[in-house]
């Protein structure tokens, strides 16, 4: 008996050494140390032995059952962050704590902070309006007449006849300049509706950051200068921007802001579809008829707009080709920014 004792130690030592899982180490405690275990077996025995030899294997016995619990209280502490009680009683303060991970901003949310800082230094005031909005605040005070397509419910959430999920933070213009007189410099960032199907560029829910500037006396060279500095700020001193004759009802003239490419410079590659510019925005000096709506008088003041979506601008900064990915909470995505 003393031999078979001295060989089961001997394989439960090694066996400690490949234990790599709690599960594992439970499987050993219940084999070796367990109440119907091995060595529980042996002692049972015990009492058939004649009186010596009971006692010195008893001893033995006891003796191999203290080195393998204080085995497994070692391997527990490798293998497991937290020894569970089952497999060892054992505590150890002074090991040390475990970080949990640091949580961090939303790629979308950095972006907006540094769209807000870069039009902040230009004098440019946060606003923000709601989600719910009237459809006045949406299209009408907006001249955008009743007939156009994006009144359709094909292209809008409507919650009633009148109350709809905005489609874009436009809205906010209006809001701001019934408030307040002239001078006016504000961007809007916030969320927009839009019942598109989802695909790698289309979301029914994205980002808008929204700009109004109105004074006497601002003209269209004052919107080429903001906004050609934002896209150098934001897109790198390089970046050169050009405007295209666009449409927008809200705003006369139109234009849509391009930059040249920020990933191949302008030479053409894939993200420009080879033209070498990227489309980032649209703009144009305030439509009269907005003014109207707002009771500005057309003939005193005059102002710029422009929105962008918040996405695309920091898909085109980062070279991320499909908006979901900003949707999914996957960790590794957003621990990249
Ligand atoms: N609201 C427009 C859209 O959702 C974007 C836009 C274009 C805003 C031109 C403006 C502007 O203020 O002047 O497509």
């Amino acid at each position: 008996m003393k031999e078979a004792l001295l060989e089961l130690r001997e394989k439960a030592l090694e066996e400690l050494k490949s234990l790599r899982s709690a599960e594992e180490l439970e499987l050993f405690r219940v084999k070796y140390l367990g109440r119907k275990g091995l060595l529980s077996k042996y002692m049972a025995q015990l009492s058939t032995l004649p009186p010596d030899e009971k006692r010195v294997v008893g001893k033995l016995a006891n003796e191999i059952k203290v080195e393998l619990t204080r085995g497994l209280e070692e391997a527990c502490r490798g293998v497991l962050q937290y020894a569970p009680t089952k497999v060892s009683p054992v505590m150890d303060v002074s090991l040390p704590g475990h970080m949990p991970p640091r949580g961090r901003t939303h790629p979308l949310v950095q972006t907006i902070q540094e769209i807000k800082e870069i039009f902040g230094r230009m004098g440019f005031q946060v606003v923000s309006g709601p989600e719910v909005e009237l459809e006045y605040f949406n299209f009408e005070a907006l001249n955008i007449p009743p007939d156009h397509p994006s009144r359709d419910d094909f292209d809008t959430f409507y919650v009633s006849d009148d109350i709809l999920l905005r489609s874009q933070t436009s809205t906010v213009q209006i809001r701001v300049m019934q408030k307040q007189k002239p001078p006016i410099r504000i961007i809007a960032p916030g969320k927009v509706f839009r019942p598109d199907t989802v695909d790698a560029r289309h979301s029914f829910m994205f980002h808008q950051i929204e700009g109004l500037m109105v004074e006497e006396g601002v003209n269209f060279g004052h919107l080429k200068g903001v906004l050609s500095l934002f896209a150098r700020t934001y897109f790198g001193p390089d970046t050169r921007m050009r405007l295209r004759p666009s449409f927008f009802p809200f705003t006369e003239p139109s234009a849509e802001v391009e930059i040249s490419c920020s990933l191949c410079k302008g030479k053409g590659c894939s993200v420009c579809g080879g033209s070498g510019w990227l489309e980032i925005l649209g703009a144009g000096m305030v439509h009269p008829n907005v003014f109207k709506a707002v009771g500005y008088d057309p003939e005193q003041y005059t102002g710029f707009a422009f929105g962008m979506g918040v996405e695309r601008i920091a898909m085109l900064k980062y070279g991320i080709d499909d908006i979901r990915l900003f949707f999914e909470n996957d960790v590794r995505f957003l621990s990249q920014f």
